[in-house]
């Protein structure tokens, strides 16, 4: 029979924070994750170019024998899902899904704060496409959300200097200026898949009375109900406990950084996207 684990598709490392999550709520099922190393970051491209990056790697999903993808990164479930829910999946086959971080996220999250002022930390696309404020909007109409782009914050995890000194300046700054925005703020949602790896410099740096929220937990969470609320595609799954992870980049890189971010040894495989 063949294998149809769930996909799990990121720029590149970050996605792997999400996966982290989802092996440890959903361990029964086969899971694939790609991260498109080679083109990342997608963070400070344009909608087009998120949107035909994805595109191609949803499309890689598939054919891979994938019905059920997960967007494990902000900037792609912001400047892409739609889209590609709309127009795309339709000419991929009745029973194909592709889910975003996005929404999930903005379910929740407004019962996190208390002052009803949320702070978000995100890439420049994520920002830009106003995305979560639009999302949470839906959901907590009374909430009022400021958000605040950190362009230093991959790169600095990309090269390996989250723990670094040199990363402590550009924290401070980018948590100066959002909670500059409001001083009621309560709550800040780290809304790129890459910035748990950061927590342990924000935390410090923020009042007792701030949280801080990782997306992980809530989007595994919130893909079990999915697969409860729909028993066809849950049954279609394959359920093994396998993981396979593919990279566009080099594949020593991928396994030496990627195992910071899932927290385990990794062994990927190089694949092309767009040929
Ligand atoms: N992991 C991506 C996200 O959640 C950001 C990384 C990138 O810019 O490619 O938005």
């Amino acid at each position: 029979m063949q294998q149809q684990p769930i996909g799990v598709f990121d720029s590149g490392y970050g996605g792997l924070t999400i996966l982290k999550e989802l092996v440890q709520q959903l361990p029964e099922y086969d899971y694939l994750y790609l991260g498109d190393n080679a083109r990342a970051p997608y963070g400070t491209r344009s909608f087009e170019t998120v949107y035909q990056y994805t595109l191609e790697a949803v499309q890689w999903f598939f054919k891979q024998g994938c019905e059920l993808v997960v967007l494990a990164c902000n900037t792609a479930s912001a400047k892409a899902l739609r889209t590609i829910q709309q127009k795309d999946l339709a000419q991929f086959g009745a029973q194909k899904r592709v889910l975003g971080v996005i929404r999930p996220t903005a379910e929740i999250i407004g019962r996190f704060s208390e002052s009803g002022h949320l702070g978000i930390l995100a890439t420049k696309g994520t920002v830009i496409s106003e995305s979560y404020v639009l999302e949470t909007a839906h959901f907590f109409p009374e909430m009022t959300v400021f958000q605040q782009a950190c362009p230093m914050w991959v790169p600095i995890i990309e090269n390996g200097e989250h723990e670094g000194p040199g990363a402590d300046y550009f924290v401070q700054d980018s948590i100066n200026q959002l909670l500059s925005q409001s001083p009621a703020i309560d709550t800040i949602l780290l809304a790129c898949t890459h910035y748990p790896l950061l927590l342990p410099k924000i935390a410090p740096m923020l009042a007792p009375h701030i949280q801080v929220v990782s997306q992980g937990a809530i989007v595994a969470q919130s893909l079990a109900n999915y697969l409860e609320r729909h028993p066809a595609m849950a049954g279609n799954c394959s359920k093994n406990g396998q993981i396979r992870f593919c990279t566009t980049d080099s594949t020593s890189d991928f396994d030496e950084k990627g195992a910071i971010f899932f927290g385990k040894p990794i062994k990927s495989v190089h694949i092309l996207l767009g040929h």
